[in-house]
């Protein structure tokens, strides 16, 4: 028997229009090929919203989130705001009013190299061969989301970095089942030899520990943990940590995919699952039809999997990805600087690909 769900697809800004395409159109062929019956309805969210109705996240748009089963969504920012810190209104505010709206807490980047991309980073084969690790980054809290202040005079700004107890137990707890369910290695990044929000953060850590004696747990401080993820990405397995390092840490592993084009993240909390590539809008190659559509495709198989409990089915989506990187089909960013043997397409090219080994 078939599902029927409802998607809410949120392309958003640059390339997000491009790649989004592409997780759509694998949804609807997993619809198609299994039986299952998948609605989709559109919304506007940052630049473009801004653009149409001047906010980042019109009401509209939040109503049919919280109406759906899940959502896919694409990219966010436009290079205008990006040199203008004086901007009053920002696309980005659209993605974190959503986050918190949704009470999107845990965000969970897998990084998982393709066999085929080895030559694809810029890190060594054997350093990279056999490295899987599963991030949980917290994602309502912290600095993002604590009191911003700017003086009168304007001369001085501050961001709160502010974390609850329940706010770092339930993002633990998410983080130690999962580790459960693989390596059973849980290892919690913060800076708690400086940082009261991050001592805290590690007390919490200790205590959910307890109730995991099955997983092996270490803490670690974030420029060690930045350092270890080049030198050794092998050494880790969940990690677990809070919204900004989770923001550099998860940029800086997507060079152990091979490329950020790849990524794939899950954001997922009280009710319903937002799925998006961890890339930006890259407004410098927004338009010319080169962006690499597979993070999108596998933020579908993510949520194919997580929202709609359809392992068969995203299993299926990551073989596609998998079999046409096997066939030596490339975008830009993922191609093989060494040798002539890649086939160099644009997205919609690479898209219709894994359409083709969908089927
Ligand atoms: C991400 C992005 C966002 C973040 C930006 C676009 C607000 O970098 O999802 O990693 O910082 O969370
Ligand atoms: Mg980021």
């Amino acid at each position: 028997m078939g599902v029927s769900k409802k998607i809410l697809v949120i392309p958003g800004d640059g390339i997000g229009q491009e790649v989004t395409a592409w997780g759509k159109k694998v949804l609807e062929t997993i619809a198609v090929n299994f039986n299952h019956t998948f609605t989709f309805d559109e919304g506007i969210m940052g630049h473009v919203a801004i653009e149409a109705t001047g906010d980042p996240l019109p009401a509209e748009t939040l109503d049919k989130a919280r109406a759906s089963d899940a959502i896919l969504f694409g990219a966010i920012g436009h290079a205008k705001y990006d040199n203008d810190p004086t901007a009053k209104v920002r696309p980005e505010q659209g993605l974190l009013k959503i986050r918190k709206e949704l009470g999107l807490y845990a965000n969970l980047r897998p990084i998982k190299l393709f066999d085929d991309l080895l030559q694809a980073s810029s890190i060594k084969p054997e350093i990279l061969q056999g490295a899987d690790i599963l991030f949980f980054r917290e994602l309502t809290g912290d600095v993002y989301f604590g009191e911003k202040l700017r003086s009168e005079d304007r001369a001085t700004a501050s961001d709160l970095m502010i974390y609850h107890k329940y706010e770092v137990e339930r993002i633990a707890r998410k983080a130690f089942e999962a580790a459960r369910t693989r390596r059973k290695k849980l290892c919690s990044v913060d800076k708690a030899n400086v940082l009261e929000a991050s001592r805290l953060w590690r007390e919490v850590v200790q205590e959910i520990a307890k109730e995991f004696p099955d997983v092996e747990t270490e803490h670690m401080f974030i420029d060690n943990a930045a350092m270890q993820l080049i030198k050794d990405p092998k050494r880790f397995d969940v990690v677990v940590t809070g919204n900004l390092f989770g923001d550099i840490l998860t940029d800086e592993a997507s060079q152990i995919a091979g490329s950020m084009g790849m990524l794939a993240s899950a954001s997922v909390g009280d009710r319903v699952g937002f799925y998006e590539p961890i890339h930006g809008s890259a407004h410098d190659i927004a338009g010319k039809g080169i962006a690499n559509p597979l993070a999108s495709i596998l933020s579908a198989a993510l949520l194919l999997d997580i929202s709609f409990g359809l392992k068969d089915e995203s299993q299926r989506v990551i073989r596609a990805v998998d079999a046409t990187l096997r066939q030596g089909y490339r975008t830009m960013d993922i191609a093989n600087k060494h040798t002539a043997n890649d086939m160099l397409l644009g997205t919609d090219a690479m898209g219709a690909q894994v359409l083709k080994n969908l089927n």
